[in-house]
């Protein structure tokens, strides 16, 4: 069912240009994975990496464990520990590394957006709890958790006997300790009760991860929109979680649609968030809400969305909930002129429009 394109190769053999000796930032491409980052001029590539949200092995951070280890493939650059320039060819260390002009460099440690092959893994449950009339809170812990990697937004799947494989997103964020699921469940929803039944009795369970490709391996350079009905807020918060980790600075909206103010089970969670990050702005839309007409196919979520005055060429959206939703959204914005490239929602995997 699930396809995970491989990486694709591009390298370009690029001769340091005098001119980037006098910029303040050097461009830095890495592959397979062709995520790129700025750098600034004085900085270490592994700082400017994290600052860009990109996970690069690392533990010691002074140029000894090898952990962080690249190939420069085109352009110049320093060697902090001996000050000796690094030609393409060299092997560097991106801790004790500056660039001396754009870079491409070669770290297949870095995974690609989607790129990160799913695995299973006997989890430990380590806490579930209801946080709303319907929707609990789970915590797994990993085994060898830092050796499993994954990215913001992506998804499990829990694996129970002589069951179908349930998905749910990942609310945490890939530096978290513990993964963290909200699951909607009641008695008449035999599947989710299932499962909460499995991880309520204790235990341990199998999770097959990561699942998805509307993640974020990277920070965008660029606003960002994020639209979420019901659970579908449990991907959001890990994208947020991720942003904050960052200190991502450009402008991010979330809009969280449900039908009803009890469905909206982490509200104070999302307020705390705007009282605290500046950048973000929370805008709840709930169904039964005077004056609501709500339809039940989330047209007044929509509406709020397409009113919030964004600029469409400049933002990249990710949205979460049913497929209707989804293609609602995602025909609105684009008739309003968002580029199709830019709307990300795992919903066009899984459930592709014929
Ligand atoms: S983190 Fe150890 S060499 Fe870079």
């Amino acid at each position: 069912m699930w396809t995970i394109s491989g990486a694709v190769w591009a390298l370009k053999v690029r001769c340091p240009d005098p001119t980037d000796m006098a910029s303040d930032h050097r461009r830095v491409v890495l592959y397979p994975s062709g995520i790129a980052f700025n750098a600034a001029r004085e900085g270490d590539l592994l700082s400017a990496a994290a600052s860009a949200g990109i996970e690069v092995p690392a533990a010691c951070r002074n140029g000894v464990c090898e952990l962080c280890e690249a190939r420069l493939v085109a352009g110049l650059a320093l060697n902090t520990r001996n000050q000796q320039t690094v030609e393409a060819g060299g092997q560097l260390m991106l801790c004790r590394t500056t660039a001396l002009t754009d870079l491409d460099l070669e770290i297949s440690a870095v995974m690609a957006t989607g790129n990160n092959q799913p695995g299973n893994y006997l989890a430990k449950v380590v806490d579930v709890r209801s946080i709303s009339h319907d929707v609990y809170r789970v915590e797994l812990q990993l085994p060898r958790r830092r050796q499993l990697s994954f990215h913001a937004g992506q998804y499990l799947s829990i694996k129970l006997p002589d069951a179908e494989p349930c998905y749910f997103s990942i609310a945490s964020s890939p530096s978290a300790r513990n993964i963290e699921l909200h699951i909607q469940a009641t008695p008449e929803w035999v599947s989710a009760q299932k499962v909460i039944d499995a991880l309520t009795s204790g235990g341990e369970v199998t999770v097959e991860l990561p699942h998805g490709k509307a993640c974020l391996a990277s920070t965008p350079e660029k606003p960002l929109l994020l639209v979420a009905a019901g659970t579908g807020f449990a991907q959001m918060k890990s994208l947020v979680d991720y942003l904050r980790e960052t200190s991502y600075k450009h402008p991010v909206k979330l809009y969280w649609g449900v039908r009803r103010h009890e469905d909206m089970y982490l509200r104070s969670l999302a307020r705390q968030w705007q009282e605290e990050w500046p950048p973000f702005t929370f805008l709840p839309v709930v169904g039964d809400d005077e004056d609501s007409d709500w339809r039940g196919h989330h047209d007044q979520l929509v509406h709020a969305v397409l009113a919030s005055g964004m600029d469409w060429n400049n933002v990249e959206v990710h949205a979460s909930g049913s497929p209707t939703m989804v293609y609602t959204l995602m025909d609105a914005l684009v008739e309003a002129g968002l580029p199709e490239g830019a709307f990300f929602s795992d919903v066009l995997e899984y459930a592709p429009r014929a």
